[in-house]
């Protein structure tokens, strides 16, 4: 089929180069100048693993082209919004760059167009977006709406779009369940050649869940909400273990055994971050506020995640005593490990934190430093994981990327002034550190000592 992805960012390039895969013709626009013209010349935009083979191989195939939304809007019989939907100062989505997606196809389009929001958008979106293409229509537009909220990972975008757990659509008409189905055939039934697997196991087949548009764009805030709250639950907990003397690791793990709870998203540290879960629940609070609901539970769960970033720092503190000169080695920019994306990355608002106090920053990041080197200009930028900890007073490990589980800790010994690591996420293997004499401090009572225990009993 001819279709069209307005937005090149992550999710819409994903989407663009993932339906190219899977054998459609897809053009795709960006607003952005800058970013479409170095797509025009095959120049990765962002990083995310396995895109840019994906997208050289489609373009090379003919499957794929960038262009402007005009273009776009002419190009597919379906046409999948991407683009952004940041927060406003009240927490409301900014839907400011669907709407004006939403003029340009009724201006430009004529004839039948199946109009997809996979953006994330507050409930009812769909119905404004049937307005708005209707006022504005000139050509004799006909159209559908249709909602497909994306859950693809940051880090493991294209593998999430190829090998779906679900895909959730809300349409209201059986016109556009059917374009949907017919576009996702090859997904739903796992038959296109896999562009990351050579020798793709036989997976199980996704679940293709037809609602309406409403309750799709509920399905894809509650979601995400719900997890930020795993996240903000066990966050508590952790504070909880350090104070009597648990180690939070085991207390996840035990919890995670229930299958009712499982394990994901059982991972104390430093807060989500992003540019879906902070937002995302924000906004999941204002349509709640908007509806006459009291979701109060969720501004719970985003105050928890508001504390984090301080109660690592309260950490850095107490170890440091003074923090003002001090040189700390920062490992990980990014808000999570695989992705060069640092929106609402937790580690911006601790570096800045630090820095207010005087502190000497040097940092490394495999994929970010570029996307976080206008945002934070005063920090040093490293080469390596070793070249930022040279001479440090301690290393904070912000972001999980695997090769800091690979650490050679006696090399590192010998570069830092002090041994002393701060683990974020709890990602370390507390052995390693201690036995080539670092001190080791991770989150939610993994450093607690017998002694603190006992305290408390005898208290
Ligand atoms: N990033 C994720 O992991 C993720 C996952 C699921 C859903 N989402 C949702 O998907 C949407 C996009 O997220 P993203 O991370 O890809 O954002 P992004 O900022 O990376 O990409 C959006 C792109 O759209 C472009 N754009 C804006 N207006 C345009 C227009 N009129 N024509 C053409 N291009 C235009 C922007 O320049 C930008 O490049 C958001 O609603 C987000 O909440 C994101």
């Amino acid at each position: 089929m001819k279709l069209s992805v307005i937005g090149a960012g992550y999710v819409g390039l994903t989407t663009a180069a993932c339906l190219a895969q899977i054998g459609h013709d897809v053009f795709c626009s960006e607003s952005d100048t800058e970013k479409l013209a170095k797509l025009q010349h095959g120049v990765m935009p962002l990083f995310e693993p396995h895109l840019e083979d994906v997208i050289h191989a489609v373009r090379k195939a003919g499957r794929l082209c960038f262009g402007s939304t005009e273009e776009a809007i002419a190009w597919g019989d379906a046409i999948f919004i991407c683009v952004g939907t940041p927060p406003l100062p009240n927490g409301d989505a900014d839907l400011s760059a669907i709407e004006g997606v939403a003029r340009s196809i009724a201006k430009n389009a004529s004839g039948y167009r199946l109009v997809i929001e996979k953006s994330t958008v507050p409930v009812q979106t769909g119905g404004q977006l049937q307005k708005h293409l209707s006022v504005h229509n000139k050509n004799g537009l006909s159209y559908d709406v249709a909602s497909n909220p994306e859950f693809l990972r940051e880090g493991s975008s294209v593998e999430d779009f190829l090998h779906p757990d679900r895909i959730v659509i809300g349409v209201d008409s059986p016109r556009a369940e059917g374009l949907l189905r017919q576009i996702y055939e090859p997904i739903i039934n796992q038959r296109f050649t896999c562009p990351i697997h050579s020798d793709c196991p036989k997976r199980k087949e996704p679940v293709f869940l037809a609602t309406n548009t409403n309750s799709a764009e509920i399905i894809k805030h509650a979601s995400n909400s719900f997890l930020a709250m795993k996240i903000s639950f066990i966050n508590m907990v952790a504070n909880l273990c350090e104070v009597v003397g648990a180690d939070v690791t085991e207390v996840a793990k035990g919890m995670g055994l229930d299958p009712r709870i499982g394990p994901a998203f059982l991972n104390p540290g430093i807060g989500f971050g992003g540019f879906c879960f902070p937002k995302d629940v924000q906004a999941f609070i204002r349509i709640a506020e908007k509806s006459g609901c009291d979701f109060s539970l969720l501004r719970e769960v985003e105050k928890i995640n508001q504390t984090r970033v301080e109660h690592f720092i309260e950490k850095i503190r107490k170890e440091l005593w003074v923090v003002r000169g001090k040189k700390i080695a920062v490992w990980g920019l990014a808000f999570k490990p695989n992705t060069d994306d640092v929106r609402f990355a937790p580690s911006i608002a601790l570096i800045k934190a630090l820095l207010a106090e005087g502190a000497l920053i040097r940092a490394y990041d495999p994929e970010a430093i570029e996307k976080a080197r206008p945002i934070l200009p005063d920090v040093t930028y490293c080469a390596d994981a070793y070249q930022a900890a040279e001479g440090a007073d301690a290393v904070l490990l912000l972001t999980e990327w695997e090769e800091f589980r690979k650490i050679d800790w006696s090399r590192l010994a010998t570069v830092v002034e002090r041994p002393l690591i701060i683990d974020g996420r709890n990602v370390l293997s507390r052995e390693d550190v201690s036995s080539n004499g670092f001190h080791y401090i991770g989150i939610g009572g993994v450093s607690a000592t017998p002694q603190v225990v006992q305290s408390l009993i005898a208290a």
